[in-house]
C-alpha cells in the first residue's frame, strides 16, 4: 500500500518550496487516494510504470515525469521572475508545484496493470482520461478552482480555453518532455 508518507518523501524536494500547508496535505492526500483506487501497491511501482502509452518512453517513468515537469514549469517561472524588470502578471508559486505534482495524477486511473504487469489503458481511462479523472479527484480532496483548472486544461482538453498562469507553465513543461520522444518514434527529432 502506498502511503501518504510514501508520497510526501516521494516529492520532498517540491513539496517544502509549498508554504500552504493545507493545500500541499490535500495534494498528498490525492495522490495517495489515486494509487489506492487504481492498484498500485508500492513506490517500485510506481517507478516501472511509463508516463504515457501514447509513444515509446524509453524508460522515462511516472515519477520521473511528474518531476521534470513540476520542475520544468517552475523554472519557467523563475526565469520571467529574474529576466523581466516588471513581471506583467502575478505567479502563485503553491499553485504551479501543486499543480504540476497532480497535472497526471489522474493516470493512475486511466491506467492498470495486466496480468503479466505491463501496464495498459483501463476501462475507465476509456471513459474519461486522466485530466478529467484527475480533477475529480481534486476536487473530491477539496482543492481549489484553480488547481483544478492546472490538471482538468493542462493537455488537449484545455486548448482554447481559460487558463490559469500556472497551467500555462505547466502544459509547457509537459509538452517539452513529450513531444521530444514523439518526434523520435516519428524520426523527426535532429540530433
Ligand atoms: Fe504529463
Amino acid at each position: 500500500m502506498i502511503t501518504e508518507a510514501d508520497i510526501t518523501s516521494l516529492f520532498a524536494s517540491t513539496l517544502e518550496r509549498v508554504t500552504d500547508a493545507d493545500l500541499k496535505a490535500k495534494t498528498v492526500k490525492a495522490w495517495a487516494l489515486a494509487c489506492q483506487r487504481g492498484g498500485w501497491e508500492s513506490v517500485d511501482e510506481l517507478r516501472s510504470m511509463p508516463f504515457t502509452l501514447l509513444t515509446n518512453t524509453r524508460g522515462v517513468n511516472f515519477i520521473e515525469h511528474t518531476i521534470a515537469v513540476t520542475e520544468g514549469a517552475y523554472q519557467l517561472a523563475k526565469a520571467q521572475e529574474a529576466a523581466y524588470a516588471k513581471l506583467p502578471y502575478a505567479i502563485d508559486y503553491d499553485r504551479l508545484l501543486l499543480g504540476g505534482l497532480l497535472h497526471d495524477v489522474g493516470k493512475l486511473l486511466e491506467f492498470e496493470k495486466d496480468e503479466q504487469g505491463n501496464v495498459r489503458k483501463s476501462r475507465a481511462g476509456m471513459c474519461a482520461r486522466h485530466p478529467i479523472s484527475g480533477t475529480a479527484l481534486a476536487y473530491e480532496v477539496g482543492l481549489p478552482d484553480e488547481i483544478l483548472n492546472t490538471i482538468a486544461c493542462h493537455a488537449k482538453e484545455g486548448d482554447g480555453r481559460p487558463q490559469c498562469l500556472e497551467t500555462v507553465l505547466i502544459h509547457q513543461a509537459d509538452f517539452a518532455t513529450f513531444n521530444p520522444l514523439v518526434m523520435m518514434a516519428g524520426g523527426t527529432l535532429i540530433q
